[in-house]
């Protein structure tokens, strides 16, 4: 058996390769300066060292044609949502009818991309079986397993956790675990339908959130009453059953969309999913929010806010990765810049040009000094290292620290240190 993989990014790259060491894989992407990085072992989402793509059995390809190679098909392209946080199945749908142009009598196909409960039964089997002119069931299977790797995370990978399987029939079901299985070690749990595991994956992203945005929530209730929230949770947390959650900013391409995913197809199916809205309300809210207290606190200083300046320390999503797509950090600054702050923006990890394509911002590649407020917004290995003594020789006189994430609690101590 010869396996392909469609969209080589976050999650399918690294399942390619894994897949790689048991059998001949076809790994396709439509970017060709990708598959060009790949095919001299570069990972372009940083994630996989050059080690990894060594003694693989793979042909990176973009020419879908190679795609008729394969009789086991795997699709993991991107399941954003539009500029009305609805559902965006464009790529999705390109991807599939891409696949399904190249589907034979047999052939099996698997979807990794989140989507909600639904998706694949209703928009991707039609597509495929309109483009291949065979049906699901007899001709072709088809089955949904979701992914669920956390980026930067070197403990959670691939290979070590449980993978949800699910199939259009027994058969199906039975055939596509076999194949995970070959590589997951942590094991397979097979779901009764499709549906099940759609909607098994969207509701993990969709608890995180709402747990976050909890946090979030009581950290502007804890902010009126002048009590630090991390101090709060850490007391609560002494409870065996009080779950450990934390507020901060809720971006990137996964907890932040998929809940949007969910409460569509509520909507559609006529149920106004209130709590998963208010979660998505609160979490989308806190990078204004912050701006703003801290031009509150600016202001309160005595100093012109419109001749202040503010560092932010870190633009990408979330800790020590390069992702900046769906970073909540540029709602911080273009608030702070709607107040007519100076704002100067550094990250280690993000890419510059990236960085101005996406949200026209020149990062910087220094710092500079005089800051009246220095934000610690994405907590990159490289700034837990720093300390006060770094903070107050860039900071000017009466500076705040600004720590979203709690990281510094206790350790500032003379400029003035607020946190959610
Ligand atoms: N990133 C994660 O950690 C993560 C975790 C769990 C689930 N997911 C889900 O997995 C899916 C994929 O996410 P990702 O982060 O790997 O995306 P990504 O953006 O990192 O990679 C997607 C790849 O697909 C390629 N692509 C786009 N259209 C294509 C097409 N028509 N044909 C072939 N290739 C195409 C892109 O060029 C890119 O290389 C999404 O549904 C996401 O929600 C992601």
């Amino acid at each position: 058996m010869k396996i392909s993989i469609t969209g080589l990014g976050y999650v399918g790259l690294p399942l390619a390769l894994e897949f790689a060491k048991h059998l001949p894989v076809i790994g396709f992407d439509i970017r060709e300066e990708r598959i060009e990085m790949m095919k001299n072992g570069k990972d372009p989402s940083h994630e996989l060292t050059p080690e990894e793509f060594k003694g693989k059995n793979i042909k990176f390809t973009s020419d879908p044609d190679d795609l008729k190679e394969a009789s086991f098909h795997i699709i993991a392209v991107p399941t954003p949502i539009d500029d009305h946080n609805l559902p965006d199945l464009k790529i999705l749908l390109e991807a599939t009818s891409i696949v399904g142009k190249q589907l034979k009598r047999g052939d099996y196909v698997v979807f990794e991309s989140t989507v909600y409960p639904g998706c694949t039964e209703e928009e991707c089997i039609p597509l495929l079986e309109k483009e291949c002119g065979l049906s699901c069931g007899n001709d072709f299977k088809v089955g949904f397993s979701p992914e669920r790797i956390n980026p930067g995370d070197r403990e959670h990978t691939l290979t070590k956790i449980v993978k949800v399987v699910s199939g259009c029939d027994d058969e199906a079901l039975e055939i596509i675990s076999k194949t995970y299985e070959m590589i997951i070690e942590a094991g397979i749990y097979r779901a009764g339908s499709i549906k099940i595991a759609e909607a098994a994956k969207i509701i993990e992203n969709t608890q995180r959130d709402i747990n976050i945005a909890f946090m979030n929530e009581l950290s502007i209730i804890f902010n009126r009453m002048n009590i630090n929230t991390y101090e709060v949770l850490e007391a609560a947390g002494t409870k065996w059953n009080f779950l450990n959650f934390f507020p901060g900013l809720v971006g990137g391409h996964c907890i932040g969309v998929d809940p949007y995913y969910l409460a569509y197809k509520a909507k559609e199916l006529g149920y106004h999913a209130q709590i998963i809205n208010s979660g998505r309300f609160v979490n989308d809210s806190m990078g204004a929010y912050i701006a703003k207290q801290t031009v509150k606190k600016i202001i309160a200083q005595k100093k012109n806010i419109s001749e202040s300046k503010v560092l932010i320390l870190g633009i990408t999503f979330k800790e020590n990765v390069s992702d900046i797509r769906n970073s909540k950090v540029i709602d911080v600054i273009k608030e702070f810049i709607s107040f007519g702050v100076k704002v100067d923006v550094i990250d280690p990890y993000a890419n510059k040009t990236e960085v101005r394509k996406e949200f026209g911002l020149d990062l910087k590649d220094k710092v500079s000094k005089g800051y009246d407020a220095i934000v610690l917004a994405v907590n990159h290995e490289e700034y837990r290292t720093l300390d006060e003594e770094y903070f107050s020789s860039i900071a000017a006189d009466k500076a705040i620290f600004v720590d979203i994430k709690g990281t510094f609690r206790n350790k500032i101590n003379k400029l003035e240190y607020w946190s959610l």
